[in-house]
């Protein structure tokens, strides 16, 4: 879409993202969403792919109904979990120890009302000090937002004060200024310092580093004193060896709904994912950085999950 064919309102919202991130961060997320948009079928070498395959939501449908399985695995998309984990991180400042951190990701909103009612239910009530985000509010890749972000709006009242958030590769960047409306702090590779008394937690936030490869690192952390105790917001696992070099003390992240369709024992069919299988939900390390995929909250490509139960996650930090 051009600036001319914009209402004032859409067309202020991006002059300020534009200032804010600069032309090509823009210029290139728009473009790769405006392609997806007009996208028809993919390439014939694309359609050959078992994967491809495994993703179309129809076939998907039909062959988890042949099974006898396409309820059961509806019901567990209901069926969230809420886990909780200690991290040990040396260089926390004294005043977070025990800070908490929910940790929401894969929200896919507007996949149905059941399940926003399921997530808000789960969520409610869970104590914490701040909810950080890990992308993907929208269900599918392109198409209306306004739903997503309605269902945003009725989940914020049970977010707490302070919500950092990440865009995924299913969101637009447009979804930026109604999301930043409801409170919600998007670091589109940008950080924030949380501060208790003269104590300071960083958190850094990049855009999706898996579809549209507008991750930026050194952008990141920029504004990070090189002593300071950071954590790293990412959609995506890709990026894990660069962020541990950057010197990240934590990464949580998201994208690959743990499988979402599992074999027993919760073995991932795809993950969709260029990072290792060791990365694909969970806790992992690489260096000296510590990391966390969670399995997500909501689904995409159909509604469904086998064998991989969705979550929220709270994180308590600690000192060590
Ligand atoms: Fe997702």
């Amino acid at each position: 879409m051009k600036l001319t064919d914009m209402d004032d309102q859409e067309r202020a919202a991006l002059q300020a993202l534009h200032r804010r991130l600069g032309r090509a961060h823009l210029q290139l997320r728009l473009g790769l969403e405006d392609e997806a948009e007009r996208q028809g079928l993919p390439p014939l070498a694309q359609r050959l792919h078992p994967g491809y395959w495994l993703q179309h939501p129809r076939l998907l449908h039909t062959a988890l109904k042949l099974l006898g399985l396409r309820e059961r695995a509806r019901r567990n998309t209901l069926r969230i979990q809420l886990r909780r984990r200690v991290v040990a991180l040396p260089r926390l400042p004294a005043a977070f120890d025990g800070f908490t951190l929910l940790h929401l990701s894969d929200l896919h909103l507007d996949v149905g009302a059941a399940f926003q009612q399921a997530l808000i239910e789960r969520v409610r009530g869970v104590a914490h000090d701040a909810c950080v985000i890990t992308g993907d509010f929208r269900y599918r890749t392109s198409g209306p937002v306004e739903e997503a972000l309605g269902a945003l709006a009725a989940l914020r009242p049970h977010l707490g004060d302070e919500v950092l958030a990440v865009l995924g590769n299913h969101d637009s960047i447009r979804m930026v200024p109604a999301m930043e409306a409801l409170g919600l702090r998007v670091l589109l590779n940008e950080s924030v310092a949380l501060r208790r008394g003269a104590a300071a937690l960083f958190v850094a936030g990049i855009d999706d580093a898996h579809h549209f490869q507008a991750h930026n690192l050194h952008k990141a952390v920029e504004h990070i004193p090189a002593d300071g105790c950071a954590l790293l917001l990412s959609h995506a696992p890709e990026p894990y060896r660069q962020a541990a070099h950057c010197g990240f003390d934590l990464m949580l992240c998201g994208h690959t709904h743990g499988g979402q369709l599992c074999l027993p024992g919760g073995i991932p069919v795809l993950t969709c994912s260029g990072a290792p299988r060791a990365l694909a939900r969970g806790a992992w390390r690489h260096g000296a950085m510590q990391g966390y995929t969670s399995v997500g909250c909501g689904s995409s490509v159909l509604d469904v999950r086998l064998n991989c139960l969705p979550e929220i996650t709270v994180h308590t930090l600690v000192r060590g």
